[in-house]
């Protein structure tokens, strides 16, 4: 029976715990509840959520080499064809409104398209009878507008992609000249790939960036993109200039480019 007598039998220890515990309890509930309060303060001060936000944004767009503008004043972003559709040409081209022809018609667009991709091109950009120029958006981009009428021949029956891919070579002159600009005005953040500028040796961040064409690698260096500065943070740059910089980075990416195509068919 001296298991029952363990049980029952207080020892002096026991009381000690049982009394500090009843006088401490209430305390430590406001200790806790005092610690709360003051942690939810601290981080109320410590985490500024503007630059989280940034920073998410940054991270979501890193992979795709795309620039999302916060400020549309600040830069101007390029659409892709889809969106040039979406947001200006499907005003009228959806329905088949003023007679334009309708999207996906293949009826409508057959004799168009047979015109040839120039032809359209130009009066897509210039304006044609009752189709305003540039769908009557004058924010839009030369290679914005072509996008979309890529989009929509080729929605038509068309196969016109390739057409956005044609792209003067420069000549080496020019790229020398370019890499000199380049040299001057680039390479600190460029060839160090500092504040998450793409590296030019980095093929994996420029075959996205190529994708995007010559037009649109220009504006984003000549009006900034998120997080590159425009012209390189030297404003004095001619446009001129800043399209050479970007003929020369464009070109060593490509051989960066080949150079891991070559190691990996090896
Ligand atoms: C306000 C209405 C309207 C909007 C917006 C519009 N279009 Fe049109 N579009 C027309 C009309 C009408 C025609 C037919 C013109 C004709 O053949 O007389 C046309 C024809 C065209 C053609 C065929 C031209 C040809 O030579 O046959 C192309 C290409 C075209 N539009 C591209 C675009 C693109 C790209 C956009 C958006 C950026 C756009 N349009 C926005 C009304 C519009
Ligand atoms: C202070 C650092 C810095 C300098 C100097 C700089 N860049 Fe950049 N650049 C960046 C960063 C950062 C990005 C990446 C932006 C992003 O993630 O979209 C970038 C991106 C680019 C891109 C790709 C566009 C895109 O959408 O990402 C091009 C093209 C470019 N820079 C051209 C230039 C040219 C040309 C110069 C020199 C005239 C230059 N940069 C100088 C930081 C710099």
């Amino acid at each position: 029976m001296s298991d029952h007598q363990q049980m029952t039998k207080t020892t002096p220890k026991d009381f000690i715990a049982a009394t500090l515990g009843g006088l401490f309890a209430p305390g430590l509930t406001i200790f806790m509840i005092v610690m709360l309060f003051l942690g939810i303060q601290y981080k109320m001060g410590e985490t500024d959520p503007a630059p989280l936000a940034d920073k998410a944004v940054r991270e979501r767009v890193q992979p795709f080499g795309v620039s999302l503008a916060v400020d549309p004043n600040v830069v101007k972003v390029e659409f892709t064809g889809e969106q040039v559709y979406n947001e200006v040409c499907a005003g009228c081209h959806a329905s088949g409104a003023l007679g334009s022809p309708k999207f996906k018609e293949n009826a409508d667009w057959g004799k168009r398209i047979g015109q040839g991709y120039e032809t359209l091109l130009s009066h897509a950009i210039k304006g044609f009878n009752k189709m305003p120029a540039r769908g009557g958006d004058p924010d839009l981009t030369d290679m914005e507008v072509a996008r979309g009428v890529v989009y929509m021949t080729n929605a038509a029956g068309a196969n016109f992609q390739a057409m956005l891919k044609k792209e003067v070579e420069p000549t080496a002159a020019e790229l020398a000249n370019g890499q000199s600009v380049y040299a001057e005005n680039c390479a600190s953040c460029h060839n160090t790939g500092m504040t998450g500028a793409q590296k030019l040796t980095d093929a994996q961040a420029w075959i996205p960036l190529i994708k995007e064409g010559k037009d649109y690698l220009y504006n984003a260096a000549i009006n900034g993109s998120f997080g590159g500065p425009a012209k390189g943070g030297n404003l004095k740059l001619s446009d001129a200039d800043t399209k050479l910089a970007v003929d020369y980075m464009v070109a060593q990416a490509k051989s960066a480019i080949d150079a891991t195509s070559k190691a990996k068919a090896k």
